[in-house]
């Protein structure tokens, strides 16, 4: 048996003609940090609502733990907890109620779902807030609660889509920190969509490129960079020289993807369908 947790092998997905993705190849093993990258339209959003069942392959498999899934069929079984890429906190609930959503969806008692959901605020550092509205918080709090939103559903792989795009720097090296902290007591398989080479060299163990590939348009995994995997994120991590080195090497390997994909044929026909 194999010992990834996840595995997509061979998926072609896309919306009506429109290929995007084509013949992609991934993995996560448990307990590991996987930073997914591309350029902006390159897929990756749509490969997580693949998992989240909102989008249907045209081709491939998707296991987990070795076993084929539908997770569009799967309903409150499927075992991937998604945070999307906007923020989607509702402005007529407060956060105790924002952050229960997703277990009152999978049926859970919405008394029930908000004292789970309350349970999270002390560790996740937003205790004060439980009764406030997102127009009362910042950035950096809203991103919590809809983090703890996704990690209060207990699925073991988190799928994080720009979790900190929004947030200024300073803020979003705190929020970095601070889930690695958290990732460490509870040890998910994460599937991170970033934007932000230091990130994905920060917190993940492996990063994936995601570009087109070929003459058919759609995108697969066309890079891999091991980032942190043998670098401890704490406090050390700011000056290990490896660090740099791992920027450079992934920013690399996403720019020879750039260049390739500006230099294809048809990519602005293709694009604006
Ligand atoms: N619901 C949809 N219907 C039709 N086309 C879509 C839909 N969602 C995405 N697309 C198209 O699929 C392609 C990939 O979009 P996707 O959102 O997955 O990209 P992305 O890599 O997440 O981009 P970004 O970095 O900007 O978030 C784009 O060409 C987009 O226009
Ligand atoms: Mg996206």
């Amino acid at each position: 048996m194999s010992a990834q947790l996840l595995e997509l092998d061979g998926i072609s997905a896309g919306f009506g003609s429109h290929r995007v993705l084509d013949d992609l190849h991934l993995q996560v093993a448990p307990g590991e940090i996987v930073a997914l990258v591309g350029a902006s339209g390159s897929g990756k959003s749509t490969l997580l609502s693949l998992l989240t069942g909102a989008v249907r392959a045209s081709a491939g498999e998707i296991r987990y733990g070795g076993a084929v899934i539908d997770p569009a069929t799967m309903g409150a079984h499927r075992p991937f907890a998604a945070m999307p890429q906007r923020d989607v906190l509702l402005p007529w609930r407060d956060m105790v109620a924002n952050a229960s959503i997703g277990l009152e969806v999978a049926g859970v008692p919405k008394r029930e779902a908000r004292s789970r959901a309350a349970e999270l605020f002390a560790p996740f550092g937003l205790t004060g807030s439980e009764a406030q509205f997102p127009r009362q918080l910042s950035g950096g709090m809203r991103q919590r609660v809809s983090f703890l939103r996704t990690v209060v559903q207990e699925k073991p792989v988190l799928l994080l889509d720009e979790p900190f795009g929004a947030l200024d720097a300073i803020t979003r090296d705190d929020l970095q920190r601070w889930l690695l902290a958290i990732w460490e007591q509870h040890g998910w398989s994460i599937l991170l969509i970033t934007h932000d080479i230091r990130e994905a060299v920060r917190l993940a163990d492996r990063a994936l490129v995601l570009g087109r590939a070929g003459e058919v348009g759609g995108a697969r995994i066309v890079a891999e960079v091991p980032v942190s995997r043998d670098i401890p994120r704490d406090d050390r991590f700011v000056l290990d020289p490896r660090v740099p080195v791992r920027e450079s090497q992934l920013q690399a390997a996403l720019g020879s993807v750039h260049a390739r994909d500006a230099t294809a044929p048809g990519r602005a026909d293709e694009r604006g369908r």
